[in-house]
Formats: structure tokens, C-alpha cells, sequence
């Protein structure tokens, strides 16, 4: 079915002067949302099927087994506005279950893959009214008016994508996300949880090389739409976690010294020199709690898998 999609415009000129901004730094950095354009969201389907990427699984396993409780805090008629939404593969199961939802929101960078996520919804929940929004939710971005009035505004923020931002960074979203929801509002949010070393390690460097590729993939982007003249081949994938910081950084290693020309600039690169293209962070529940209290939501119930990997968290607005 054909779904109407508001757009909002996604500044290229803004996101060259970022890359280049980013590239020129003594330590090289490019934002985690230029992952995903139709191949980078085709390439992080992949990697959430993968054996050690256990964040998908063990968070729909969540779902599955408390979708009941999650929806009883929701109460009926509530819009729900996914941020991130990618193939809402986990909306399937909030929609199977939210009573008489007024709406469904999913807002996404990646324009033709939410279409298509839109659409294929559309056709599969003929009764529910489904607004697609193509935007970087991390700018302020105006929201769809759904024909029935809803009782309450819900975001559902799943796949500890929280976790690409630095704290500062995710409470200033859960801020915006505060207000989008206003006074009767509530987050309904997955966060991935401290873990051992080798658990993440593992999961960020598959052996099937997928993430490899979902990594490089950043660079043929910048190649394609900013005039970049990248070899990925001449880039190693790495991601190392940081036990200080309960985070895994990712990261592109220049395998020789090389000058790669950008939008009419060009930037350095030593041999071994690398790009951060990522931080994922991995909460405790306390430290997460006092994001969530700063953004001024309070946690109002919490369900995790027996062996504590990953957590669903519904915090409501105060
Ligand atoms: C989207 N985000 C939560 C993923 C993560 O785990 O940080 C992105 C990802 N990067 C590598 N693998 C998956």
C-alpha cells in the first residue's frame, strides 16, 4: 500500500561540512548516522541476524515474553513514534498488542527503506493510520497529525541506538524526546547492559565480516555523495571495547599513508591512522536511570533476559 511520508529536508551541505569538520580533527570521527543509507540499513539487517550480535535477539526475546506489560503501561490510543524505526521489526510486536493504537510513526533517516517498512505495515495493519517521517530524528523535526486524536504520545526508541551517543548527546535527545511527548508521555526505550569483553568484542567483529562491510559502507557513501575518492580496501575494520568508558568503538585503519581528495579538500591519513565511525555504550541500570531522570523521565518498570545482556525500559515524563 502507498503510504503518505512527510519529508524533511536532510541538509547536504550541512552533513559535507560535518564529514569534512569531522575528517580534519587530530582524531579522525564521522557520526554513526551516516551509516545508513539504503545499503547501510540492507547491511544492518544483516548484522542483526548475525550469531554474536546478541542486542537484536535477546532484545525481541524481551518483547515477546512482556509485550503484555508493556502495553498495559502504554493504555489505549496512544500514537506511537519510533525513532530509528529501519525494519520496525519489533513494532510488529507493540502492534500486535497496543490497544486501539491512534497511530504509527516511524521516523528514519533513510528514505526508500522506510517507505518500503511504511508500506509493507500499511498493508499488513489496514487499521491502523501509519505516518512515516523521513528525518534525522537528532534535529527537531515537526510530527504528523493522525485523524483520531490520541490519548498519549509514546515514543519507542528499541536496539540501544541511545547508546551511538555520548552521554551528554543522549540526554540532550531524551530532552527533545520529553518534549515531543509531552506531560502525559512516555519513552519506551532498549538499552544494552555492561557485559563482558569478549561478548562485545565478538559481536561488533563477526566472522562473517558483515560489520566489516556495514563499516567500510561509510566511506563508499561519502564517496558517492560528496565527491570522496575512498578505496575501502585500503581501510581495516576494528572495534575495541573501552572498559573505562563501558563503550565499543569502531573504527576504519588507514592500512598505508595515503591523501583521499573530499568535496575539493583533501585529507591525511597516516599509515595505521584510524577514524572513529562509532561508540556504542553499554549501561548499568542505575547509570542509565540518571539519564533518564536529567531528561526528566522517571523509570516507571524495566524487563531484562536471565542472563542480564540487554534491558526494555519504560520511563514516563514527569
Ligand atoms: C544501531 N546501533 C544500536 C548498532 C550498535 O550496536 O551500536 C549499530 C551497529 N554497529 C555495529 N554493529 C551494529
Amino acid at each position: 500500500m502507498n503510504v503518505k511520508m512527510l519529508e524533511h529536508e536532510i541538509g547536504q551541505v550541512d552533513e559535507r561540512s560535518d564529514i569534512l569538520d569531522g575528517l580534519s580533527q587530530d582524531q579522525k570521527q564521522l557520526s554513526p548516522k551516516y551509516f545508513y543509507d539504503e545499503t547501510g540499513s540492507r547491511l544492518f539487517d544483516q548484522i542483526c541476524d548475525l550469531p554474536e550480535y546478541y542486542l537484536t535477539r535477546t532484545e525481541l526475546g524481551i518483547m515477546r515474553e512482556h509485550v503484555e506489560a508493556m502495553t498495559g503501561l502504554m493504555g489505549p490510543r496512544a500514537s506511537i513514534i519510533e525513532l530509528g524505526s529501519g525494519s520496525s521489526l519489533k513494532t510488529r510486536i507493540l502492534l500486535d498488542h497496543v490497544e486501539e493504537p491512534a497511530a504509527y510513526v516511524p521516523v528514519d533517516i533513510s528514505r526508500d527503506h522506510l517507505l518500503k517498512t511504511a508500506g509493507c505495515l500499511a498493508d499488513d495493519y489496514p487499521e491502523i493510520e501509519i505516518l512515516p517521517v523521513c528525518a534525522d530524528f537528532t534535529q527537531s523535526f515537526e510530527l504528523p497529525e493522525p485523524a483520531v486524536e490520541p490519548d498519549r504520545h509514546v515514543v519507542y526508541f528499541p536496539g540501544s541506538t541511545i547508546g551511538n551517543f555520548s552521554r551528554d548527546d543522549a540526554i540532550d535527545l531524551l530532552k527533545q524526546v520529553r518534549q515531543v511527548v509531552n506531560g502525559n508521555g512516555a519513552l519506551l526505550i532498549g538499552v544494552d547492559l555492561i557485559k563482558p569483553r569478549k561478548v562485545v568484542e565478538a559481536a561488533y567483529n563477526d566472522t562473517a565480516g558483515v560489520t566489516a562491510k556495514f563499516n567500510k559502507n561509510i566511506l563508499a557513501r561519502i564517496n558517492r555523495d560528496h565527491a570522496g575518492a575512498f578505496d575501502p580496501s585500503r581501510f581495516e575494520h576494528d572495534a575495541v571495547y573501552d572498559e573505562e568508558h563501558h563503550r565499543i568503538e569502531m573504527r576504519l585503519i588507514s592500512c598505508e599513508e595515503q591523501d583521499i581528495p573530499i568535496a575539493g579538500q583533501s585529507i591525511h591519513f597516516e599509515k595505521g591512522e584510524y577514524i572513529v565511525t562509532e561508540h556504542s555504550h553499554k549501561y548499568s541500570i542505575d547509570e542509565f536511570g540518571s539519564i533518564g531522570e536529567e531528561a526528566e523521565f522517571s523509570l516507571k518498570d524495566i524487563w531484562t533476559d536471565p542472563d542480564q545482556l540487554f534491558s526494555v525500559q519504560f520511563l514516563e515524563a514527569i
